[in-house]
């Protein structure tokens, strides 16, 4: 619902009141203003770092990076056995240079994965014991080159239903070919490959009730079953109003109680018009669902504000149980929301402008982190 025109000059009034305290906030880095309370990440391509400007950013910014893209199955062992690691090795150099802590994301997932390393050529599962080899080959050999580089691993991203009723597991190729201890068998190897590193499981709505009982179920399983998972990673893929606050807070208490960590890992905050349900919008672009193509309206920015204030007090409530929160990009221009879930439209989900500049949302954290409020 768009703000009647008292709701706007208060937006406005209050935009000012952010930028003021943004700039009155100085020099302080998120990175700074976060000090130990936890570390402050963003996710990086290698490509960004030949952008001066973006590199200089990240490096003053951020105390971890996740690789975007470069680390995902597709990229790293695009063919059996062929490993690529140019790129995530980019990474891991530039972030060595500047103390960040680099987040590996993801080792086994049903997108960008190759078809071979779970199915046959006509999509039908392998058969178990030469998944089982795949998923350790490819384990092993991507934890084993960036050992002592990498600060944890998304080892299983997006595994869970969302469906509220029905299986638990998400219906994907390695559940067919491997069977329910596919996520078991995957934290087990990736323990051998590397010990000293931690492990997490990812996943979407997960701050949701239904899918936050299935992911605490979950870790208690793979705990019993002498598995190490050292935290969630709740994505945070969320928007100006959804879910509330409310919801996430009870979520992180709930995590906490079960004697689980917890990473908010992908956060960035949609400002456009979502459908609620159904598939991806695709194809031509309709005007309305690109409102904001021209320049996004001061009260939407002062509102995305708010928002990022509020959910960083939230996480600041948690210190024992929330050790990173990671930004999904740097700036607006960047962002995946450009093109997903409908592609060609402008979306403004990150703390800076397509010009670098910081946004209101900047201030807006940077003040939760210095002074918690
Ligand atoms: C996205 C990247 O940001 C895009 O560049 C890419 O085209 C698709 O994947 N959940 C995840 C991330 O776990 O890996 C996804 O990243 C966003 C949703």
């Amino acid at each position: 619902m768009r703000m009647a025109p008292t709701g706007r000059i208060l937006g406005s009034a209050l935009l000012l009141l952010t930028l003021a305290r943004a700039s009155a906030a100085g020099a302080a880095s998120l990175r700074e203003a976060a000090g130990d309370k936890l570390l402050i990440g963003t996710a990086v391509s290698s490509r960004q770092l030949d952008n001066a400007a973006e590199a200089k950013l990240i490096a003053v910014q951020f105390s971890s990076a996740t690789a975007e893209n470069e680390l995902k199955p597709d990229q790293t062992e695009p063919r059996p056995g062929q490993f690529r690691f140019e790129a995530g090795d980019r990474i891991a150099e530039f972030a060595q240079q500047h103390q960040i802590a680099i987040i590996g994301h993801t080792l086994c997932w049903h997108q960008q994965t190759p078809r071979w390393m779970f199915q046959n050529d006509d999509g039908t599962p392998l058969p178990r014991e030469q998944a089982l080899a795949n998923l350790r080959t490819h384990i092993t050999g991507v934890m084993g080159h960036f050992r002592g580089k990498v600060h944890g691993w998304d080892v299983v991203n997006e595994a869970l239903s969302m469906a509220d009723n029905g299986p638990e597991l998400r219906d994907t190729p390695a559940l067919r070919a491997i069977g329910d201890d596919y996520i078991e068998q995957a934290f087990r190897f990736a323990h051998e490959a590397d010990p000293d590193v931690e492990l997490y499981y990812n996943d979407f709505g997960i701050e949701q009730p239904a899918k936050r009982d299935r992911a605490i179920r979950l870790v208690r399983r793979l705990r019993a079953a002498g598995v190490r998972v050292d935290a969630v990673g709740i994505q945070g893929h969320w928007s100006l109003k959804y879910p509330p606050a409310s919801t996430i807070d009870e979520a992180i208490r709930a995590y906490r109680d079960a004697g689980i960590k917890v990473m908010i890992t992908e956060l960035d905050i949609d400002v456009l018009p979502r459908r609620k349900r159904g598939p991806a919008i695709q194809g031509a672009v309709e005007a309305q669902a690109d409102p904001y193509h021209d320049g996004c309206p001061p009260d939407v920015l002062a509102e995305q504000a708010t928002r990022y204030a509020d959910l960083f007090r939230v996480f600041l409530k948690y210190p024992d149980t929330i050790t990173r929160v990671t930004l999904w990009g740097i700036h607006d221009g960047r962002s995946w929301l450009n093109y997903y879930p409908v592609r060609g439209r402008t979306n403004y989900p990150l703390l800076w402008d397509r010009q670098l500049t910081p946004k209101p949302a900047l201030g807006a954290v940077l003040d939760v982190l210095e002074h918690g409020k």
